[in-house]
């Protein structure tokens, strides 16, 4: 088991470190020069001159990757996205019109209700198109295109090198729909091919992280919070620590936290805050600083330009070369973060109780 585990304590950690290697697996052969090489994603031009909408359905870690995938898609392409929650979908007799594409997410490709959303789409008439791990699942073939994350067997229960697979397949999409639209884009596709060095180098950085989740394991509630993609990247945060750690926590976005939330805050209550988007990093800031003030102790994951702007008690600053591409490497130091704080509290990291890897009954 240890072999298998390529030395390492965990699957989980296992996965957690080779994410660097799995990116470049990932983005190998999808790009050319600053362009996205279309049929690598599994559509063709015109399939993808033809999508008015999308309408992603996926369940759990999944779910969060296409929150990241919905502003990345609209931000660079300038098409609406709808990400939704395959179990309730399902069961809500959707409104789907025409021109929109109907995306599963799923790393097994075999969770039954996202399985089921893409065969009532089918129904409809709808396009379908997947987004998978596991090569030739169940959803995969049920779809009519499918582009596969190449992220290589995931077995831990908690989604790690999968989540961040998906954010890179989405971050393409969305360049690639950006062209084939006519939209003015950055030129982002050649800093995405330094993601996997930068994704090294901040793994390598990260032994502190196991005194700040020493910390972390003391407490029984914990809020993340976050603004844009950074609120994005706080629900799968929150989720992993939950999931792991069995350590109640919860999402905000940054701005909702004083119609709520922070009735709740008192000496020492613990946030973890996330604050990578720079246009709105002053507003998450300001955030902090309204939590500090009521005494709460913070961990702030922070792009690196922004460190000594942001007051906290314990600090991960992290390169990225910019804003959009930032959720892939913001991701490991909050997986990071979850899997030791799992460790201390002394939790089956891998297997953690009534979870399963793969839910194929309802
Ligand atoms: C289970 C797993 C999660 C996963 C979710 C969706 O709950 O424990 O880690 O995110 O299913 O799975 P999928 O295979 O569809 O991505």
């Amino acid at each position: 088991r240890q072999a298998e585990r390529g030395g390492y304590a965990h699957f989980m950690l296992k996965e957690i470190m080779e994410q660097p290697d799995v990116w470049g697996d990932c983005l190998l052969g999808r790009t050319e020069g600053d362009r996205v090489v279309v049929e690598e994603l599994g559509l063709t031009e015109t399939q993808l001159e033809q999508v008015r909408r999308i309408q992603v359905v996926a369940a759990g870690t999944a779910y969060h990757a296409g929150l990241i995938g919905k502003a990345l898609i609209e931000r660079l392409a300038r098409i609406p996205v709808d990400v939704a929650v395959a179990s309730e979908f399902r069961y809500q007799d959707p409104v789907l019109q025409r021109g929109t594409l109907v995306m599963a997410v799923s790393q097994s490709g075999e969770t039954a209700d996202t399985l089921a959303c893409i065969n009532l789409a089918r129904q409809q008439g709808m396009p379908t198109y997947a987004l998978v791990n596991t090569v030739g699942s169940t959803i995969a073939r049920e779809s009519d295109a499918v582009v596969y994350t190449h992220a290589g067997p995931e077995i831990a229960v908690a989604s790690t090198k999968a989540y961040t697979t998906q954010i890179l397949v989405l971050t393409l999409l969305a360049l690639a729909l950006a062209d084939v639209h006519g939209r003015p884009r950055p030129d982002l596709v050649r800093s995405l091919l330094t993601l996997p060095k930068m994704g090294a180098d901040i793994l390598a950085e990260m032994e502190h992280i196991e005194d700040m989740a020493s910390r972390l394991s003391t407490n029984r509630d914990v809020f993340y919070i976050g603004r844009g993609l950074d609120y994005a990247l706080a629900m799968e945060g929150q989720l992993k620590i939950k999931e792991i750690a069995y350590i109640h926590a919860e999402a905000y976005a940054a701005g909702e936290l004083k119609h709520g939330t922070l009735a709740l805050i008192e000496d020492g209550t613990p946030i973890v805050a996330i604050v990578t988007e720079d246009s709105v990093a002053e507003k998450s800031i300001s955030n902090i600083l309204e939590v500090k003030a009521r005494g709460a102790e913070v961990w702030a994951i922070v792009d690196d330009r922004l460190k000594t702007r942001v007051p906290v008690d314990h600090l991960i600053p992290i390169r990225v070369p910019n804003a959009l591409l930032a959720p892939a490497l913001a991701a490991l130091p909050l997986q990071m973060l979850a899997y030791w704080t799992a460790v201390k509290c002394g939790q089956d990291v891998d297997q953690p109780r009534n979870l399963a890897k793969s839910v194929t009954v309802e």
